[in-house]
């Protein structure tokens, strides 16, 4: 596998699925952080926040967009909190990021890795706006980027901030139809699955209750009761879905999917109800289809794979 980059937003479900990514044996070379369920400074204070519960306190982390490209920002605190934690407990101290240009370490990353022939592996599981400023700034960078794995878009149209919208996408559509259109090799975790790959209160419960007393598992307990109340909240039966940790699987082990679709993907950027939809075409009428986006996995190794990662410690 290529090094990776962690890219995210540092909410509550961007927490779990860093600790997945660790616990499975994937230390990124870098975490950069971007606005989007909660500000930038506060997303960048989360990321340390893992990093530091989990004995990773030395992965540099560089902090990025704080806003979108064009248009005004919005947020998901609602969903993830003032703080984008839940108020999950903090260690006493947090380290300070490595930086806080993380469109410029992009590029130097993989400029760098094109110039050597190798390749730098990217997730991305919040705004995409942190790659799409690289990619404007320096097309070329492509070259040394090996596999981009997303979570966001929708594949159906079914989405979770406007009807039509996924919020990655929603938060800065104009980044996202820069990313999307450029050539990468690219994998995408939409937001419909996620909405059907899930486990009870009750089974995520005794997954913690099985895991070694930890501030690791405290973490991941707070973490875990904070995602069920909110999708009580929001009308469901208090369901623990795999959202961002559903694109660390896919990282981690592609072999848990069972079923794709491979498309091309167009984002509605025109003002109105439609803004920041996906629409994903297989046909080949509206450009090559060469994204490949999930559909179905196995729920029961999704599991496996978030056990661990609240069993984990460096
Ligand atoms: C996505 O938006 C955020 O709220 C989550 O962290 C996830 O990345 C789901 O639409
Ligand atoms: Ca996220």
């Amino acid at each position: 596998m290529n090094p990776v980059i962690f890219d995210s937003d540092g909410g509550v479900d961007d927490a779990q699925a860093l600790q997945m990514l660790l616990a499975g044996g994937v230390v990124p070379v870098a975490v950069t952080s971007v606005f989007g369920n909660v500000s930038l400074a506060a997303a960048t204070r989360n990321l340390l926040t893992v990093l530091e519960v989990t004995g990773h306190g030395d992965v540099p982390v560089y902090s990025g967009a704080k806003v979108p490209m064009v248009q005004p920002i919005i947020d998901a605190t609602h969903i993830h909190g003032e703080d984008g934690l839940g108020g999950a407990p903090r260690p006493a101290t947090i380290p300070a990021p490595a930086g806080d240009d993380a469109v410029t370490f992009l590029r130097e990353t993989f400029r760098s890795a094109a110039a050597g022939g190798t390749k730098v592996d990217i997730i991305m599981i919040g705004p995409l706006t942190n790659l799409a400023l690289a990619l404007r700034l320096e097309p070329a960078i492509t070259a040394g980027i090996g596999r981009l794995t997303i979570m966001g878009a929708t594949v159906y149209g079914r989405g979770n901030t406007t009807p039509a919208a996924e919020f990655n996408i929603c938060a800065d559509p104009e980044a996202a139809a820069v990313v999307f259109q450029a050539d990468i090799d690219t994998i995408v975790v939409p937001w419909e699955p996620c909405t059907t790959h899930y486990i009870s209160r009750e089974d995520a419960r005794a997954l913690v209750a099985a895991a070694p007393a930890s501030a690791v598992r405290d973490f991941s307990s707070a973490l875990l009761e904070h995602a069920c109340k909110t999708d009580e909240f929001y009308g469901g039966n208090g369901k623990f879905k795999y959202v961002d940790p559903f694109a660390i699987a896919v990282v981690l082990d592609l072999s848990i999917v069972t079923k794709t679709v491979t498309a091309s993907v167009d984002v509605a950027l025109a003002p109105g109800i439609t803004r920041g939809m996906t629409l994903v075409d297989p046909s080949g009428r509206l450009g090559t289809p060469k994204i490949t986006l999930v559909e179905e996995a196995s729920i029961e190794r999704l599991t496996a794979l978030y056990a661990a990662s609240i069993a984990y410690h460096a």
